[in-house]
């Protein structure tokens, strides 16, 4: 592979047009030292790669301004708490938070839907109760149910799919009772790239008097989010998707819901009170964030929201759109190729090859530099449903151009020789 190119650690910006002579003003893998040249990393959905505004943001954060933060009474702590509670103000802004405490630091969007569905769904669910959720969930938006549906009595529901991949909205209406507490739902589908209407989702779920949580994790890398706007209860994360580092994600939630809901995790920094006798507990967001924070990783996800806000989530939006279309476009004059998902999908394309397991399609292109993800992408139901085992899928980010395209299109066309 080439050699990575380092810039130094304060001079993070924003890389003009791209390496290469690229025709594309958005595309910024000169941002990117782990993406060599003639790497087509086509596995954004999975992770993100991270452009060097993030590394310089964690390597500042281990290497000159390091410090515990909420606890310390020297001036490097208090600096880092200031810090940190800012990057708390920012993430809310980033999605629409009408508040910051509303926002609350997780390690991933699985631990945030695991915080709601033993918070608040063990204090709210019980029998005779049911959770609606869609045929494309990812496990994490489909286990911790079934965790707390076993605990509780409740029941769950799953909501059916269009024939272009969508979750049905319209069957979703005939199916929701009265009986339904909480509506959880992805707000971008990570294996078909289908994009919810987040906004009747809200207004169906509202109408029966249940929550809407959505699973953010695909939306926020490639569209602007806005939680008030779109009225849903809940919204997760995780920032590796983002662009962001490992371990550190968001959940939000309505400030009134997370004021009533019990904390999930007991230890320090919780707390508002200790003694034998019993315990009281922190208002929210500190409430939900026992044990010393991912610091440093606040920081990065901080920076990772600054990247994308410069660049500006509608111009990645249009330009993972275009890349969507010309994928689609190329896959489709290959005949052996099926697509999954509409045509408008965000980011994301899956598909098959007949007579080719997608793990030998993966590996041959792989052989060619290219690296897409191939397997169940812990969505089983939606593979049973599509009646596959797995697919092949390409994803999309700011470092993406046609090249990436072209290098994919040249090792599938060698899959078919390699398969006669
Ligand atoms: C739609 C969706 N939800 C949830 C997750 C889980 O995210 P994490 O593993 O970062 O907690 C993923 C990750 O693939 C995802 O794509």
């Amino acid at each position: 592979m080439g050699s990575p190119h380092p810039t130094s650690l304060r001079s993070a910006t924003l890389s003009p047009a791209g390496r290469g002579g690229s025709d594309r003003p958005l595309d910024h893998v000169a941002d990117f030292p782990a993406i060599p040249e003639g790497w087509a990393y086509l596995d954004t959905a999975a992770t993100a790669q991270k452009p060097q505004a993030v590394i310089d943001a964690i390597a500042l954060g281990y290497a000159e301004t390091y410090a515990t933060v909420h606890r310390g009474v020297y001036q490097r702590s208090s600096d880092m708490t200031l810090a940190f509670e800012a990057a708390r103000r920012r993430v809310a802004g980033f999605i629409g938070a009408p508040a910051p405490d509303e926002v609350i630091f997780v390690r991933g969007a699985t631990e945030g839907i695991n915080l709601v569905a033993q918070s608040w769904g063990g204090t709210n669910l019980g029998p005779g109760d049911r959770i609606m959720l869609s045929m494309l969930e990812h496990h994490s938006n489909i286990v911790p149910w079934q965790m707390i549906a076993e605990r509780t009595g409740a029941e769950i529901d799953v909501a059916p799919l269009t024939r272009d991949g969508r979750i049905d909205l319209d069957a979703m209406a005939v199916m929701l009772t009265g009986r339904h507490r909480i509506v959880a739902l992805a707000h971008v589908s990570n294996v078909l790239g289908s994009v919810l209407d987040a906004r009747r989702a809200a207004e169906l779920a509202h109408g029966v008097g249940a929550l809407l949580l959505l699973d953010g994790c695909q939306a926020v890398p490639r569209m602007k989010v806005d939680v008030a706007a779109i009225g849903c209860d809940f919204y997760l994360f995780s920032g590796h998707k983002l662009y962001g580092p490992t371990g550190i994600g968001v959940l939000w939630g309505r400030t009134e819901l997370l004021a009533a809901m019990p904390p999930w995790q007991g230890g320090g920094a919780m707390i508002d009170k200790v003694s034998f006798e019993g315990t009281t507990f922190a208002p929210p967001p500190g409430r939900f964030e026992a044990g010393t924070p991912h610091v440093v990783g606040v920081l990065g996800l901080e920076a990772a929201v600054d990247y994308v806000e410069r660049i500006g989530l509608e111009a990645i939006g249009a330009h993972e759109a275009a890349l969507v279309s010309e994928t689609r476009e190329a896959l489709k004059s290959l005949n052996s190729v099926r697509l999954f998902g509409p045509d408008d999908s965000a980011g994301i394309v899956s598909f098959a090859m007949e007579g080719v397991h997608p793990h030998d399609i993966g590996t041959i292109l792989d052989e060619s530099r290219v690296a897409i993800r191939a397997g169940h992408h812990c969505a089983q139901p939606l593979m049973a449903d599509l009646g596959v085992d797995a697919t092949a899928r390409a994803s999309f980010g700011v470092y993406n151009g046609p090249r990436d395209i072209e290098a994919l299109v040249r090792g599938l066309d060698r899959v078919r020789r390699i398969f006669g």
